[in-house]
């Protein structure tokens, strides 16, 4: 892959105080600190360089996230749920060269950054308002980069999106903030809107969006998402334990993979792929 630079972001520290006042939008930060602590280790299972890069653009005092977030431990669950989707993402775009790309929530993360699509690639980034007036500063628009600043859940903004193409959508760290039923009329939109495509996002486990906020919505196993949208055949169910080997520290390796045998825990975060038409 042919390596980018965050061309045209000004070099001016970035005010994030309002991110930071929101039940969920201060979450953007959080992964976006653990995947600049990962990018720090010796093999460094994410590499997000551009992280690192972002956070020191950010006029903040992040002391108080190393004892919130615990990074030693965390870092490797938000690096191994990136990389599973950027895996995906570099496979689909490999497949279609001129494809679409959605990518829902999409915080301060660089993604497009990492899988550096090729130059045919469209891609849409869309989170909420207050989100993507940050993100437009360190991640200006360019030709076949555009932001979207919307709530997921409104109509409307998805007219914006040529549905005429091969679709990749993500979704990392999104759907668990969303109701139930939220996250149906939205998957629902989404098949009904673009014609093919693949749809890759992580997710939590039932029982952790039951004990509530922020977290809404969960689920254990695909196929309840093909009972309830017919046109998504899912291609992959992977919890976040699966690539453990990828883990640099022996002792968290360990960890990983003793928990892997535990289906409780490794259920807790899962990725999934789905395609469609199914
Ligand atoms: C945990 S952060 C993940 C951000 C990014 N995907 C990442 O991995 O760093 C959750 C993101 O979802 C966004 N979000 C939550 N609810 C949303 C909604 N209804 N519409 C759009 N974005 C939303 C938040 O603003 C935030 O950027």
């Amino acid at each position: 892959m042919t390596e980018r630079t965050n061309e045209g972001a000004g070099e001016e520290k970035l005010d994030v105080a309002g991110l930071l006042d929101g039940e969920v939008t201060w979450t953007l930060l959080g992964t976006l600190y653990l995947r600049a602590w990962e990018s720090r280790a010796p093999r460094s299972i994410l590499s997000d360089h551009y992280a690192a890069e972002a956070l020191a653009r950010i006029d903040h005092d992040f002391s108080a996230f190393e004892r919130r977030l615990r990074p030693r431990s965390n870092q490797y669950l938000v690096a191994l749920r990136a990389r599973g989707l950027d895996d995906w993402g570099a496979a689909f775009l490999a497949r279609h060269p001129d494809a679409t790309v959605l990518q829902l929530g999409c915080g301060l993360d660089s993604r497009m950054l990492r899988l550096a699509p090729p130059p045919g690639v469209r891609w849409f980034d869309l989170d909420m308002p207050d989100v993507i007036a940050v993100r437009r500063r360190l991640y200006p628009e360019h030709d076949g980069y555009r932001l979207i600043a919307a709530s997921v859940t409104d109509s409307g903004w998805l007219d914006q999106v040529p549905a005429d193409r091969a679709t990749l959508i993500v979704a990392e760290g999104l759907l668990p903030y969303l109701a139930p039923d939220e996250v149906r009329r939205l998957l629902q939109r989404l098949t009904g809107h673009f014609t093919t495509g693949e749809l890759i996002f992580d997710a939590l486990a039932p029982w952790l969006a039951r004990l509530g906020k922020p977290f809404r919505w969960g689920i254990r196993d695909a196929r309840e998402i093909e009972r309830w949208n017919p046109h998504l055949k899912c291609l992959a169910q992977v919890p976040f334990t699966t690539h453990a080997t990828l883990i640099p520290s022996r002792r968290y390796r360990t960890l990983y993979r003793l928990g892997d045998r535990i289906p409780f825990w490794r259920t807790m975060s899962q990725n999934f792929r789905f395609t469609w038409p199914a």
